[in-house]
């Protein structure tokens, strides 16, 4: 018989803004407990061991993976850290859940998934969206859309102020190089993923405006295989931009919208779904039958720590999916980085 924890605990790497919602995601998953913290400063994973309810606080990231009494660790530290963090984590036989993006290349990442896979340890990013029950009911409605769907159109934008750009990890690119496409265009290419079910044959970008050397608006488009001939997904992503988070998902028959994909609502959150459109009294009145399906009571995050915490405890078998999304999406972030040095052009991604 296998041995299997009742509950999680968790090892933070770093005070993070983002670690606090994760850390109120363990306190409400019932198989774990948010443990342990550490900061590069004492005084500063002290503070927040004591805000956030947690029972340690360590001196130092190191320091933590050292502690037989943490089984997992998040880490929620700039790009440019997760490979290093990654690889000792998993080394000193903790699982790990990365935040996104990854790496800064494809390359990073498959070496830190074969250390997870050989030291026996789940990896995973921190792709909230994905664990909403709004994706299960995205897959099971597709079929209303034709026999598959072939347009995936996404906007993740919000807008940074003089201060975001001069304090924050996002305006550098000793942390952040991949700037709004690792940020921002990695949830617009995992939804394309999904729906799409393939990798893209190729890929063209463009940076359309850049802070230094990093992008903070750019746009893709990415060509996949389909039963019909090419299937597209457009991409915009921008840190200069209103807040949006919209995603449309469309096949001959129809479309499906979601106007919070990324940060789907906890009480209620919505697909609309729109067929039979058609214009009818000769061209002036636009039919069409629109569907509101609701999903309600899902916390996307504590989702996300809930399905991790049972692998981690070994409730469940370890889900190498996840790694393999986590590479798949950085190939294309690669593509997309590759296109837009070159204006534009075309990447092709070898299978
Ligand atoms: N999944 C999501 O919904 C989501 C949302 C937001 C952000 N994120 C991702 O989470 C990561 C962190 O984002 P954030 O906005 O929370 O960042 P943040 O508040 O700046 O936190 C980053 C932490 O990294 C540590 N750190 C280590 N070396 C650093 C350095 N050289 N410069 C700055 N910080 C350093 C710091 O912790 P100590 O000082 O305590 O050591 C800092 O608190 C990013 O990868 C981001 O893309 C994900």
């Amino acid at each position: 018989m296998t041995d299997v924890a009742s509950s999680c605990r968790w090892g933070i790497l770093g005070a993070a803004s983002i670690a606090r919602k994760n850390v109120r995601a363990m306190h409400l998953a019932d198989n774990a407990t948010p443990f342990a913290i550490a900061s590069r400063s004492r005084s500063k994973a002290e503070a927040f061991r004591a805000e956030h309810g947690l029972d340690r606080a360590h001196d130092g990231y190191e320091a933590l993976l050292e502690d037989p009494e943490v089984d997992a660790v998040y880490i929620p530290l700039p790009t440019t850290l997760h490979r290093e963090w990654t690889i000792r984590a998993a080394e000193a036989g903790k699982h790990v859940l990365c935040e996104k993006p990854v790496a800064a290349n494809a390359s990073d990442v498959e070496v830190m998934i074969e250390t997870c896979r050989d030291a026996g340890v789940q990896f995973m990013d921190g792709l909230m969206f994905m664990h909403h029950e709004r994706m299960r009911r995205v897959e099971s409605t597709l079929d209303r859309l034709g026999p598959e769907p072939d347009l995936v159109t996404s906007r993740f934008s919000f807008r940074g102020d003089a201060a975001f750009f001069e304090n924050n990890i996002r305006g550098d690119v000793d942390t952040e190089p991949l700037g709004c496409v690792g940020d921002l265009g990695w949830y617009c290419i995992r939804i394309a993923l999904e729906v799409m079910g393939a990798m893209p044959d190729s890929v063209r970008a463009r940076h359309h405006r850049m802070h230094g050397a990093i992008p903070i608006h750019s746009s893709a488009e990415l060509d996949f295989p389909g039963r019909d001939g090419v299937r597209h997904a457009f991409i915009q992503c921008s840190f200069v931009h209103p807040l949006a988070q919209w995603v449309e998902i469309c096949g001959p028959e129809g479309s499906m919208r979601m106007d919070d994909f990324v940060i789907g609502s906890p009480t209620e959150a919505v697909i609309q779904l729109e067929t039979e459109s058609q214009l009818t009294e000769q061209d002036l009145v636009h039919e069409r039958r629109l569907e509101r399906i609701s999903i309600e009571d899902c916390v996307q995050e504590v989702e996300m720590i809930r399905r991790f915490s049972d692998l981690a405890r070994g409730a469940r078998p370890l889900e190498p999916i996840w790694g393999q999304r986590s590479h798949e999406t950085q190939r294309i972030v690669d593509a997309i980085m590759s296109s837009a040095s070159v204006d534009g052009a075309r990447v092709r991604l070898v299978p």
